[in-house]
């Protein structure tokens, strides 16, 4: 008998996303290959997963400090949420209304609201009262099951505000059992005082605000909004291009509303992700499949934009694409922090099988932010970061449309969120 520190038990299903070589799964055949173990079982030891198998197994092999009796639920890894933009200083929820009257998103950004109006409420908030905001959004994806995000800025178009902003995601995970890693999108819009000098904008992202993010290690990636009213193909090209020769690799968020040709400047730049793709053509799709840039979807995004596209996910994977799906959490187009309910919609909106969509949000996820290695699948020698549900299946993840199913969460083999709520640590 070897020992463990904690015996995991009695799982009526251990959903592992694992098998394979590759850090994604690809296409249709391997994002439908969960590799499930009915009543399963994990030991842990040192924060890792010492073994995974059926519980007879694990009891024949195995004795542990502690025992967690699953009692009818299943076991997944813990999700990852692949893009999210969780600094900002208020809601939207007047511009919410509006568009529920009849009003256009992009019109009312370009009438100065939307990205400019949360632009204007960051620029006077201190990183103590920003990370303060951040730490309550991050118990609340914890609460969700999320242990990792990939985090943007964005929300604040000058150097002090963008590097605030970075530094409040950095100081609320400091402290937080969720993994954040940061993005720079400086570029996600030209601000307002900027207006008719939109070059001297992009020389102020890529000659001060890209050098001081690299030097004090500020962010992993940098994004560009991509679409009209936003950055075009051109200006996307020479700011990332920038940030990769400063050591930040690209992400791009890509066709939200129409084909601009985000996609093929991705896969040209070997992109690690692309971000919305909603209205991306066949050619986009097949040059994301040749780079191995993976489609981050975000189809809550779509959906409270009113639907004008939506990603096309069943030929992103037909094309061989490691699709992922994310919250796109942002108090503009989507004010969820629950994973759950955008993989609801990934069956629901976008034709994908629910063994797909829970790829999307455990393996596909992580990879799309660079956590290939450590999180999105459980298998011996990772860290056991896991989410145990009040279901018995993790068809019931998409199939219950956004109930907030977690029962416990346990990152590093430590139980952080038990009977839904967070656990005193
Ligand atoms: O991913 N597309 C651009 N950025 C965000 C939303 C920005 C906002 O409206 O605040 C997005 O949808
Ligand atoms: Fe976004």
């Amino acid at each position: 008998m070897r020992s463990a520190d904690l015996l995991i038990l009695g799982a009526t299903q251990v959903v592992t996303v694992d098998g394979g070589r590759a850090t994604t799964k690809r296409g249709a055949r391997e994002m439908n290959d969960l590799r499930v173990i009915e009543d399963g079982a994990i030991a842990v030891k040192r924060g890792r997963v010492a073994a995974v198998g059926t519980t007879n197994e694990i009891l024949q092999g195995w004795h542990g400090m502690q025992r967690l009796h699953c009692r009818g639920r299943a076991v997944l890894p813990g999700f990852v949420d692949a893009h999210t933009h969780p600094v900002f200083a208020k809601p939207r929820d007047d511009e919410f209304a509006m568009r529920c009257r009849g009003e256009d998103y992009e019109a009312i950004l370009a009438a100065g609201g939307g990205i400019h109006a949360s632009a204007r409420a960051l620029r006077t908030r201190r990183v103590s009262e920003l990370a303060r905001d951040v730490a309550e959004r991050l118990d609340s994806m914890l609460r969700h099951g999320t242990v990792a995000v990939e985090a943007k800025s964005g929300y604040g178009l000058t150097l002090a505000s963008e590097m605030a902003s970075l530094r409040a995601i950095r100081r609320a995970a400091a402290r937080h059992p969720i993994t954040a890693v940061r993005t720079f999108l400086g570029a996600h819009v030209v601000p307002q005082e900027y207006a008719g000098r939109r070059k001297a904008y992009i020389d102020l992202v890529i000659h001060e605000m890209l050098p001081r993010v690299a030097k004090q290690k500020l962010a992993t990636f940098c994004d560009v909004f991509v679409e009209k009213g936003a950055f075009s193909v051109a200006e996307a090209r020479k700011i990332l291009r920038a940030g990769k020769r400063l050591g930040l690799r690209p992400k791009v968020h890509a066709d939200q509303f129409r084909d601009s040709g985000g996609a093929r400047l991705a896969a040209e730049l070997k992109a690690i992700s692309v971000e919305h793709v909603d209205a991306t053509g066949p050619a986009g799709m097949r040059a994301l499949a040749k780079a191995r840039v993976v489609p981050v979807l975000l189809p809550s995004a779509s959906l409270f934009t009113h639907l004008k596209h939506v990603p096309n996910a069943r030929a992103l994977i037909e094309a061989g694409c490691a699709v992922a799906l994310a919250t796109d959490f942002n108090p503009g187009t989507s004010p969820t922090e629950n994973l759950q309910l955008v993989a609801s919609l990934g069956c629901t909106l976008l034709g994908m099988t629910p063994e797909e969509v829970i790829t999307a949000i455990t393996r596909n996820a992580a990879a799309a932010c660079g956590l290939g290695d450590t999180h999105g699948r459980i298998a011996v020698g990772r860290p056991a970061h896991l989410v145990i549900i009040d279901a018995p299946s993790y068809v019931h993840i998409p199939y219950r449309m956004g109930t907030n199913l977690v029962h416990q969460v346990l990152v590093n083999g430590r139980v952080v969120v038990d009977g839904g709520r967070l656990a005193e640590v």
